[in-house]
This record gives C-alpha cells, sequence and structure tokens, in this order.
C-alpha cells in the first residue's frame, strides 16, 4: 500500500535523494523545506504525490504552522524523515577557536529541530510508524578520533540521545526510530572535498540505502538504533 512519508531538507542532497525514492514508488511525500525554490516548486508541479511547505526547523512557530498546514488531511504517517541539517565550515579549528553561536545554531536545527518536528507530528504517530533521524558518524561518542567539530559533533551526539528517548517513548504505541550516518555525502555539505574524493558517494545512493533498510525495518532487531546506511551498528 502507498505510504505516507515527510521528509525535511526535501529541496536538496540527501532530503530530495529519499523524496524521489519515495515517489518513484508512488508514495505521498510531505517536504519541509527553508528556501523553497523554483526548482523545487517545480518538481511539486510535475509530482502530485508530493506537497511541499516552506519551514524554519530552528523555530518553533515555523515547525507548527508548516506541519499544520501540510499534513491537515493525515490521520498518520508511515515514515518520517528528519534530514536537514547545517554544518559550519569554520567549526574545524578546535576548541580555543569554537564560537558558542555556531554551537547553539547547530544545536539548534540539528537537535531541537528534529524535536519540533515529531513534537508537531506526534498525534499522527502510531503503530508502525517509523521515525528516521539522518544522525552522523560525527555523533558517535565512542567512536570519534576527531579533535575539532565541536559545534556539529556535539549537536549530532544530542540528537542521538534524542533518538533513544524517543525509541523508548514510541515502544508503547508499537512505533520505531532509527538513526542513520548516511555516508560522506557529495553535497552542499560534502563540499568539494566529497565531490572530488573517491570515499565519498551520491545522495542517491545513501538514499537508496537508507529507504531499503526503512521499508524492512522489521528485519531489524528493535534494539539496533544507530547505524551506516549499510546497516552496519555505529557504538554510541
Ligand atoms: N554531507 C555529508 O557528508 C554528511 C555526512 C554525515 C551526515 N550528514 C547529514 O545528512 C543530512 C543531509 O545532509 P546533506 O549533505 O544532504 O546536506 P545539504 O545538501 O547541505 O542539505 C541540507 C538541507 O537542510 C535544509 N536546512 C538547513 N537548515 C534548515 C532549517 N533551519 N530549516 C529547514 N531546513 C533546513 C536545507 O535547506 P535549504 O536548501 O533551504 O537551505 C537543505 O535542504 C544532514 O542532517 C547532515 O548533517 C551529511
Amino acid at each position: 500500500m502507498n505510504k505516507v512519508v515527510v521528509v525535511t531538507g526535501v529541496g536538496r542532497g540527501l532530503g530530495f535523494a529519499v523524496a524521489k525514492k519515495h515517489l518513484q514508488q508512488n508514495d505521498v511525500v510531505y517536504g519541509l523545506e527553508f528556501q523553497i525554490t523554483g526548482e523545487l516548486k517545480k518538481v511539486e508541479s510535475e509530482n502530485p504525490n508530493l506537497h511541499v511547505s516552506q519551514c524554519d526547523l530552528g523555530d518553533d512557530e515555523s515547525v507548527k504552522k508548516a506541519v499544520q498546514n501540510l499534513l491537515a488531511s493525515e490521520k498518520k504517517v508511515d515514515i518520517i524523515y528528519s534530514v536537514a541539517g547545517i554544518f559550519a565550515y569554520h567549526d574545524d579549528k578546535g576548541l580555543a577557536r569554537t564560537d558558542s553561536e555556531t554551537c547553539i545554531k547547530n544545536y539548534n536545527v540539528n537537535t531541537l529541530g528534529t524535536l519540533r518536528l515529531g513534537r508537531e507530528i506526534w498525534p499522527l504517530i502510531g503503530k508502525g510508524a517509523l521515525v528516521v533521524i539522518i544522525s552522523s558518524e560525527a555523533g558517535s561518542i565512542g567512536a570519534t578520533r576527531r579533535k575539532a567539530e565541536y559545534a556539529y559533533c556535539m549537536s549530532k551526539a544530542a540528537v542521538n540521545m534524542l533518538g533513544k528517548l524517543l525509541s523508548n517513548e514510541l515502544w508503547e504505541k508499537e512505533a520505531r526510530v532509527v538513526m542513520f550516518h548516511p555516508g560522506w555525502l557529495r553535497t552542499q555539505m560534502g563540499g568539494d572535498r566529497a565531490k572530488q574524493s573517491s570515499n565519498s558517494i551520491e545522495p542517491e545512493q545513501s538514499a537508496e540505502d537508507i529507504v531499503n533498510i526503512a521499508l524492512n525495518i522489521d528485519k531489524y532487531p528493535g534494539d539496533q538504533l544507530y547505524m551506516t546506511h549499510k546497516g552496519d551498528i555505529l557504538p554510541w
């Protein structure tokens, strides 16, 4: 049966690729985007199953309004993909040059953005629903060897905790959460280095892997929450 799917960051990068995968199988996709470009409007006009709304995930009221408008006619959602995120390129200098403002911005979008989204969609999350949070290996406290990118890494470690708490809470509703490191992506966030590297992957490849796991989540034990796009478990 066709699914009802919500995707943040639907305008480009991984979010766009995830939305495309679901549109290809005739699912209904509700997309949230910070800046709706002419290109995204065109894609929406060509796809009757795609409905897009402007939304700043960093703002309570904006998320509330966007979710209420966009999902007004739905009684439940099947999969929610929290994909949107930010990264600051100047966040690569180590503690002495890490500014609080960048940390607050990263936390506000990367962590609280997912919290706001889940809070507003809460009444539509029922039995069998799946919340997919695009985290990063940067959020793994156990595995990290980094000495910089405090703002980004801390925001991703925090969203992992959000995902675990949400998973505990949703257990009673028989709904699930899964968090992914999507790989190093050839997107705007990945930047020129990713575009030139053979260790990076196209967002379409990552989206294919992630959507495939999401659609087959019953094959994965319920306590497997944090994994790569290939399904390899990551340490918290
Ligand atoms: N790229 C990588 O190598 C990599 C690695 C690990 C994890 N990740 C994670 O994967 C996810 C997708 O990354 P990506 O590479 O696809 O990034 P991207 O190409 O930079 O796209 C980011 C998306 O987030 C949206 N966004 C940013 N701030 C927002 C806000 N305040 N409200 C609503 N939407 C907002 C952007 O909207 P606008 O276009 O309107 O600005 C855009 O659609 C992110 O969570 C990222 O942290 C990425």
